[in-house]
């Protein structure tokens, strides 16, 4: 099948009321994961690059690595999205790249780590919805700073992410604003922010209701009914794959990520999209580390390629199976980008949904 947009997936998710895991790819090893993940449990996938990877990619591997999974596996539905797009010129590069969905994150400055004001996250957000819908792909963005309600700071990891001290009132979304914001950007899916963080490090003990805040997406949910609930910072931090990792000469510290229960709690509160990167990166690094001290002498990078592929697709699969999209590739609908374009115009997904740009830009009668 070729890419879908990911708005009819995760509207056929939310029919089903299942959540779809959107995991972060660098390299083709794990996209081949992924992909042999979703067959053996028949999932549709979001696969997300984020503009580390499109940077370490230089794009065109990234690209035709894609269009390679999309022809080996014809049988998956597929979502190629821009994780954390901190500009518009970073969506609109992706969609000519073939993203079917792009995220704004207008929650920081363009700079990726400044906290922006809400008139700036609304007005950077809605100008990528006009360009984006115009050509039929999906949009998320993020209300709130993503950040431990622990530490009451940012999850700056990798460049990416605020830096400091945040209050209370940044790191928790408010409903009431996630109304306006879905009203005034016409956005498909909301990222938020409820104490889950980027990276290994999220909380410094299995997390309670007041450090990870699963019954505010009960309260946003109720109020945007109709846009997909996106939880960002989602690993679970397994301590069988920090076990590993330190086993074989690693040195990670005591740490916990967010439940599986917990994120099978948000589902059925109206979480669609989960973000799910650092377990995967967690999982291969244990693998490698594994065969190269059993084997000293191994040398052939085949070897340990092949076990941390086998790690990140054992992870996957579990996740599909856990968030309930196994199961439903043959099921989720196939829509052409033209088509949601004519969609999103004629005004099928709402009044916010309609791209005021899109006589100018495209789709000739
Ligand atoms: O946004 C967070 C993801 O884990 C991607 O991380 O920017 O290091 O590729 P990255
Ligand atoms: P983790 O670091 O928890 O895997 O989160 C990934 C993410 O949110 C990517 O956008
Ligand atoms: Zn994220």
């Amino acid at each position: 099948m070729p890419l879908i947009p990911m708005r009819p997936l995760l509207d056929f998710a939310a029919a089903k009321n299942f959540g779809v895991c959107a995991l972060n790819v660098n390299n083709m090893e794990q996209i081949q994961a992924i992909m042999e993940a979703a067959r053996a449990t028949s999932s549709p996938v979001i696969i997300q690059a984020s503009r580390g990877a499109r940077k370490y990619t230089n794009d065109a591997f990234l690209e035709h690595l894609m269009k390679a999974a999309v022809e080996l596996y014809p049988e998956i539905p597929v979502v190629m999205h821009q994780d954390h797009g901190n500009s518009p010129e970073t969506c609109i590069s992706a969609i000519r790249r073939g993203f079917t969905s792009v995220m704004m994150d207008g929650s920081l400055e363009d700079d990726g780590k400044t906290p922006s004001s809400y008139e700036y996250n609304v007005a950077v957000t809605r100008y990528v919805v006009d360009i984006a819908h115009s050509v039929g792909v999906s949009v998320e963005g993020e209300l709130g700073v993503l950040g431990s309600l622990e530490r009451m700071s940012g999850d700056k990891e990798d460049g990416h992410g605020a830096e400091g001290k945040l209050t209370l009132k940044e790191l928790l979304t408010d409903p009431d604003q996630a109304v306006d914001f879905v009203q005034r950007t016409g956005v498909d899916a909301l990222a938020v922010a409820i104490g889950t963080s980027h990276g290994a490090y999220k909380f410094s003990k299995k997390p309670t209701g007041d450090v990870l805040v699963i019954e505010r997406i009960i309260e946003i949910h109720k109020r945007i009914p109709n846009c997909h609930i996106v939880m960002h910072g989602s690993s679970s931090v397994p301590k069988n794959l920090i076990d590993i990792i330190n086993q074989y000469g690693g040195k990670i510290p005591e740490t916990y990520g967010v439940p599986v229960e917990e994120i099978q709690r948000g589902i059925q509160a109206g979480v669609r999209k989960i973000n799910v990167d650092t377990d995967n990166r967690l999982a291969m690094t244990g693998a490698i580390r594994k065969v190269l001290t059993e084997n000293p002498a191994e040398f052939d990078l085949r070897e340990y390629m092949k076990a941390a592929r086998a790690a990140m697709q054992k992870v996957c699969e579990e996740r599909m199976r856990q968030f309930g999209q196994a199961g439903h590739a043959k099921e989720v609908p196939f829509v052409t980008l033209d088509q949601m374009a004519k969609d999103y115009i004629a005004g099928k997904f709402g009044e916010a949904a309609k791209p005021r740009s899109a006589l100018k830009i495209g789709n000739p009668k």
